[in-house]
């Protein structure tokens, strides 16, 4: 097969787990037979210093040329000062929006592995942590009116969803559910938002009609947000807008005590998708070889698997990161300590094991 893939490095560890990833599908590609072209986009900080804004029309046009987008992280103290429409992670709302990618898959799972990385009570994450969040993306108070009074004493953020958007992201929770343990939770804040109530009515109503195969119950968002943290093992699927989805995935994620191994993507109907890793740009980190590359690695096998329905291919990068580990390598972030191997090592080892 052969591949245009757009690559955003990004800010501050973005290029050097980038890369890591970029060796490892140069690496699938050789031993599957296929090939692949890359372009490298800026964005972010990165194009701040040179264009001035996070984001030019130029950079968000090649990535439309593309087939799918590999990002590293966006983002660092040095912008911290820009005003909010020319910070870096305007770049990723804008790359979002642009490409229409309204559906957020963030799953977090506990690796056994690592499971003495959780922050969490043996006994509470026994019996593992699987689940996935299922963000919308592209709609609600991230991209809703914004604004201030006259004088700047008042703002407003406006959140504002509408029945097809719902419905749609609502779908893609639905199926992945079926492929997993068939469970949806949608959470919201259905006893205060006018917003959630019509998520609630507009996902009954689906699931009735279409779904029914499916379990589907409902959380106000601060409840999902203690549970996640009292029986995570409840969850199988989390369907939830975009702000309630923002801060349920770091929890999630965090819950797992390995957010340097966790993979996203954002994707919408047709097979086009951007992949990134969960986790931030760490700028203090940056450049020294010590950044975690396996979310990184993991989200181009993300990448095969839904852009290019290359299961086979992505099962390889996942066993190859499974024998890493259980070959007792460790990066420096879950290394509790022990020995570990810089980023690039860790990339090349993982190389070595795709077949
Ligand atoms: C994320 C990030 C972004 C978001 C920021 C950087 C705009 O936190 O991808 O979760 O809020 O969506
Ligand atoms: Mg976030």
């Amino acid at each position: 097969m052969e591949m245009k893939i757009a690559l955003v490095p990004g800010d501050g560890i973005g290029p050097d787990i980038v890369r890591e990833a970029v060796r490892v599908l140069d690496r699938v590609a050789s031993v599957y037979g296929h090939s692949i072209s890359y372009r490298t986009i800026d964005a972010g900080g990165v194009s701040i210093d040179k264009y001035g804004i996070p984001l030019t029309d130029d950079a968000l046009e090649s990535a439309k040329e593309a087939d799918a987008v590999l990002l590293g992280a966006v983002g660092g103290p040095k912008w911290d000062s820009c005003p909010g429409n020319k910070r870096p992670e305007r770049a990723l709302l804008g790359l979002r929006s642009g490409l229409g990618l309204f559906c957020n898959f963030r799953p977090a799972a506990i690796y056994p592995e690592l499971s003495d990385a959780s922050p969490l009570k043996k006994e509470i994450i026994s019996d593992g942590v699987d689940l996935l969040v299922v963000r919308e993306l592209t709609g609600g108070i991230y991209f809703g009116e914004k604004g201030r009074n006259d004088d700047g004493t008042e703002a407003f953020d406006m959140m504002r969803y509408s029945k097809q958007e719902i419905e749609r992201i609502s779908r893609k929770a639905f199926e992945s559910a079926r492929k997993r343990r068939g469970h949806v939770t949608l959470v919201d804040k259905a006893n205060v938002l006018e917003t959630s109530r019509l998520w609630r009515e507009t996902v009954s109503a689906l699931a009735a009609k279409e779904y029914s195969d499916v379990e589907l119950d409902f959380m106000y968002v601060d409840n999902a947000s203690m549970q996640l943290v009292r029986n995570p093992r409840a969850f199988d699927v989390i369907l939830t807008e975009n702000m309630f989805g923002d801060i349920l995935s770091d929890e999630a994620s965090m819950i797992t005590g390995s957010i340097g191994m966790l993979a996203s993507a954002s994707l919408r109907e047709d097979r086009f998708g951007m992949y990134e890793p969960i986790h931030g740009s760490a700028p203090d980190i940056a450049g020294q070889n010590i950044a975690n590359p396996i979310a990184t690695i993991l989200s181009a096998g993300m990448m095969l698997r839904y852009s290019f329905s290359l299961d086979k291919e992505a099962d390889a990068i996942d066993s190859a990161v499974r024998s890493f580990l259980s070959d007792g390598y460790r990066t420096k972030d879950i290394a509790s300590g022990g020995e570990w191997v810089g980023t690039d090592e860790a990339g090349k080892i993982i190389e070595g094991r795709i077949s």
